[in-house]
């Protein structure tokens, strides 16, 4: 039963003590998350995981690339775990490796040395190996404009792997032109982009979450009409129109700090992964708080953690013969490393 699920994690943790640490990303179940040590968005459990150096067995309650960057971040006595290998991320699927490395070929070709790599966290560990070999650093959503800025010190141009809808938002807020961005289409290795070349200052890979792309401009025109004093707040993944047409736009961390500082009895939509808003509506029972999408779905792969994979995940652990553990192999490590360290002097 879930009791029993439920008493088992509180025993295996209190046998475990300080030698498990379990990270929980916002996105997770509440059946996970009230087991998390820390919660926190993709950058905070970055760095709380490179900060946990007694921790023996970090169980990951969050995505692969996430528990990919924590073996990154984590000593050799450190072992990363993910409860279930399922859990994966549909954009971080979208741009591999080898469409990765061909798009560099032909980018170089046209803009020679006056280009420099970012990615999005959300990318697999031999995408951050690529951009860190080639001098450019991680992001996430909540220091994207300060990465940005900091890659436009160093070149003219900027690759952006593999969300274009933040790499669009944050390129825009910082004064580029929607016309200055160009979109690379990794399917069939082109450059989408109608003006003269030299005027391209972003090149946005052609990636997107399939959770945050389900808000529409048509969701805003429908709270607008029902609830005309609602604030509209999302996350920057969503599409450029919508973070438009929205009132506020910002990280994971940025909307939960926004209800938490909003006036009781202020009404507010939120545009962003369903297992979070309903977790902020139950914490906010004085504010009035709707989805932006009413028929949204939490984020899938987030969801495939649950209580069950948990167990079994912890269990293993204590009976000394672990499942799933995350290793990057050294080689890229060390280069993904480059880039997450390049963002996080920046943090
Ligand atoms: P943040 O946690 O950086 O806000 O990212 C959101 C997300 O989609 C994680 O997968
Ligand atoms: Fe990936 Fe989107 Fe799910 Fe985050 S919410 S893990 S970006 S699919």
């Amino acid at each position: 039963t879930t009791e029993e699920l439920e008493a088992r994690v509180r025993e295996i943790k209190n046998e475990l003590g300080t030698k498990l640490y379990i990270p929980g990303h916002h996105y997770q179940k509440d059946e996970v998350i009230q087991f998390a040590d820390d919660t926190g968005d993709s950058l905070k459990l970055a760095q709380l995981s490179e900060e946990n150096s007694e921790a023996e067995h970090i169980v990951f309650c969050g995505v692969h690339f996430m528990a990919e960057t924590a073996d990154i971040l984590t000593t050799k006595n450190q072992k990363v775990y993910l409860p279930d290998m399922r859990a994966g991320c549909s954009m971080a699927d979208m741009a591999d490796i080898f469409q990765t490395e061909r798009a560099w070929t032909k980018l170089t070709e046209l803009f020679g040395t006056t280009i420099i790599p970012l990615t999005y966290v959300n990318s697999t560990a031999a995408i951050k190996a690529f951009v860190g070999k080639n001098n450019g650093a991680t992001v996430t959503s909540s220091n994207a404009e300060k990465m940005v800025s900091w890659a436009f010190e160093q070149k003219e141009r900027i690759l952006f792997l593999p969300d274009q809808h933040l790499g669009r938002n944050t390129a825009f807020n910082l004064g580029v032109s929607l016309d200055e961005m160009a979109v690379w289409n990794p399917i069939n290795d082109t450059l989408e982009y109608d003006g003269p070349i030299e005027n391209v200052k972003v090149i946005l890979w052609k990636g997107h979450c399939s959770v945050h792309e389900n808000f529409t401009v048509a969701n805003i025109h429908d709270v607008r009409a029902q609830f005309p004093e609602m604030k509209i707040i999302v996350h920057p993944e969503c599409r450029r129109e919508v973070v438009e047409l929205s009132d506020m736009d910002g990280s994971t961390n940025y909307i939960i700090n926004a209800i938490e500082n909003a006036k009781p009895g202020s009404s507010w939509a939120i545009g962003t992964e369903m297992n979070l808003v309903k977790r902020i509506i139950q914490q906010h029972p004085d504010k009035h708080i709707v989805s932006l999408n009413p028929h949204m779905c939490p984020c899938l792969t987030m969801n495939r953690i649950d209580l069950p994979h948990l167990v079994w995940c912890l269990e293993s652990i204590v009976e000394g013969k672990p499942h799933n553990v995350i290793e990057v192999e050294d080689e890229v490590a060390i280069n993904a490393k480059k880039a997450l360290a390049a963002m996080l002097q920046q943090s």
